[in-house]
């Protein structure tokens, strides 16, 4: 039988500058209450010079502690804020890891990012080309968003986590059970950076063109029905009833959006993990992380099942369940 990818371990990172909404609301024309209930999010953290792949080194590092390993055969890096258009973050990140020559390339799945990383590790493993994986989110968003646009800059934050997956027998704890994984290109203008590709080289508009827009209204709508149906699909493929799920953590961009997907699925509100107060929309790091916080307060332990989706640009999105294995996220 083929080798299932299976979680061994866990990390995370956050640049050192803590972002307020009462800090925000002094730039922008917002303020804490709006924040808050609309999002959710209490405070985010912007990078104070950090770059993605410094982040992403970092979360890499202590996921690599966790798991008690010093190499994987595969780095994945998934973001939308890479360190330069060409090449990919994850080759850098890989030689700063020491990790030598493995293969390493990086995803552009937007929020889905994670999910979509966890989903290509897996299957690198059941291929058997790869023992072991190390997937990072890692992103920062600060340096994309548009300091005057008050709908985008008090949603997202910087960070980054990590997950090394590696070869177990079916049946172990922390093995990744299925995958549900979609894309919608008719919506890929509904969270873009217009400029800077090669449909648009130079920006048409000064720095406008090159910075991140969102239209956040069709975005949310979408983002509850795609969650809803792609967790609701994962559940069927692995046979678990809803009812069984003991954690739901979803892609944190809006706690209104968990939620309504909870809702959706019947997941009761006091089994949703919500991070976002802490650090806002982190795009593809924000599972990880959310995991990781979970797992930190004794929140999620072992044997607990847990059901994981995300919806990103795109439009993508992707989900997926584990048992909760015995490890530490540092
Ligand atoms: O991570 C990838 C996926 N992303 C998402 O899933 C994000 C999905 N979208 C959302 O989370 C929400 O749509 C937002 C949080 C972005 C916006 O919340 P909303 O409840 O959908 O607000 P809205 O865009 O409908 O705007 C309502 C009002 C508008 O004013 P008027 O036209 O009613 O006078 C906005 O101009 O709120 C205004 N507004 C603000 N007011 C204070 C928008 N942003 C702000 C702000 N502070 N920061």
């Amino acid at each position: 039988m083929n080798a299932i990818a299976a979680l061994a371990g866990l990390g995370t990172a956050l640049p050192s500058r803590r972002v307020t909404n009462e800090e925000l609301s002094r730039s922008l024309d917002t303020d804490d209450e709006w924040i808050q209930s609309r999002t959710g999010i209490k405070q985010r953290f912007w990078s104070a010079g950090e770059t993605t792949s410094d982040l992403a080194v970092e979360a890499g590092r202590n996921a690599l502690s966790s798991a008690a390993m010093d190499t994987v055969d595969l780095l994945i890096v998934a973001t939308t804020t890479p360190d330069h258009p060409c090449p990919a973050t994850a080759p850098d990140v890989t030689s700063r890891l020491g990790l030598g020559t493995v293969a390493a390339y990086d995803i552009a799945a937007v929020c889905s990012g994670f999910v979509y990383g966890l989903a290509s590790a897996a299957a690198h493993i059941a291929a058997g080309l790869a023992g072991s994986v190390l997937v990072i989110g890692a992103e920062t968003y600060s340096t994309i968003l548009d300091p005057d646009d008050r709908t985008t800059s008090v949603i997202f934050g910087d960070g980054a986590g990590a997950a090394v997956l590696r070869a177990t027998a079916p049946g172990s704890p922390g093995c990744l059970l299925g995958f549900d994984l979609g894309s919608d290109g008719s919506l890929k203008d509904l969270i873009t950076i217009p400029d800077g590709g090669s449909r648009q080289r130079t920006s048409r508009s000064g720095p406008t063109g090159t910075y991140f827009t969102m239209q956040g209204r069709p975005v949310f709508r979408h983002a509850v029905d795609r969650m809803t149906e792609s967790a609701g699909a994962v559940l069927d493929k692995t046979g678990w009833s809803v009812e069984s799920v003991d954690w739901f953590v979803g892609h944190q961009a809006n706690a209104r959006i968990l939620r309504a997907v909870a809702d959706g699925l019947g997941v009761k509100s006091d089994r949703v993990i919500i991070d976002l107060d802490r650090v806002g929309n982190t795009s593809a790091a924000s599972i990880p992380l959310a995991l990781a916080r979970a797992a930190t307060e004794g929140n999620l332990v072992p044997g607990d099942r847990v059901l994981l989706s995300a919806f990103g640009g795109g439009a993508t999105w992707g989900s997926t369940v584990l048992v909760w294995p015995d490890i530490s996220a540092l």
